[in-house]
């Protein structure tokens, strides 16, 4: 049966996320296409319309170290690896990380890791922007907190983290089994990341927060796709211009 309930006030165990989330995705990936991707039958065109939407919202990635948390079959890894230096791209399914090796391996300047980010770890200061898109709402509160505050430390000074999630109802019309994805209300997240307060030296700056992504307002009358770009800054708010 469908399942389009909130589940933000779902009493929350870890582990017990971990398998749901990976049961999840087991059953979404069968073909590793678009609509997989998007959970929409209507996948073609609505990508067609919001990717560079979304891409237009990110910073310069000229020179840039980028990593690409959640990265799928990589529907922006090529955008993302075509403007920077590098990117990682990062997916716990195995199956979504083949195909956007055998689609992206070419450019020479991707990483692909099989990984669940929820046990990634990274060198500190050694990215400079972090991208994702429909990722937070796969991990329970703490995880995005966990996270949050390990990307903090990953990105150079002035660094830059930009995430995307549905909030508040799904995105897409594709059929679910069951559906475990947190829809979360747009001030939980600012909440979570202001709350990182693990770094002495560094917050999050929001450049913006909850900007609702056009094309789906447009097409699907839905305004609940929300984007945030936050930025890694010195605590007592100076920082040095790059
Ligand atoms: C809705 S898809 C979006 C994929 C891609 N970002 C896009 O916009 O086309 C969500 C992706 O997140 C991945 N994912 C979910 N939870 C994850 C986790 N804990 N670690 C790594 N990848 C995860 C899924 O395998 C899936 O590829």
């Amino acid at each position: 049966m469908e399942d389009d309930n909130d589940s933000s006030d779902k009493v929350v165990d870890h582990a017990d996320v971990r398998v749901e989330m990976a049961e999840f995705w087991r059953e979404q990936s069968h073909d590793g296409s678009l609509q997989e991707m998007m959970l929409d039958e209507n996948a073609d065109e609505l990508d067609q319309e919001e990717r560079p939407e979304i891409l237009a919202m990110l910073p310069d990635l000229k020179g840039k170290r980028v990593l690409e948390l959640g990265a799928g079959i990589g529907r922006f890894t090529p955008s993302l690896a075509r403007q920077a230096d590098h990117v990682t791209a990062v997916d716990f399914m195995e199956s979504f990380i083949k195909k956007n090796e055998e689609a992206n391996r070419h450019l020479g300047n991707i990483n692909f890791l099989q990984a669940d980010v929820t046990r990634l770890d990274l060198p500190q200061e050694s990215v400079d922007v972090v991208f994702s898109n429909w990722l937070m709402m796969y991990l329970a509160d703490e995880e995005v907190s966990a996270l949050a505050a390990k990307v903090l430390s990953w990105l150079t000074e002035g660094g830059y983290f930009f995430f995307r999630e549905s909030c508040f109802q799904k995105s897409g019309n594709k059929k679910r089994s069951f559906n475990p994805t947190f829809y979360r209300c747009p001030a939980d997240y600012s909440a979570i990341f202001s709350a990182v307060t693990q770094d002495a030296r560094y917050v999050y700056e929001e450049q913006f927060a909850g900007r609702a992504v056009k094309t789906y307002i447009k097409r699907k009358k839905n305004e609940n796709q929300l984007c945030w770009l936050l930025r890694k800054v010195r605590r007592d708010g100076s920082h040095e211009v790059k």
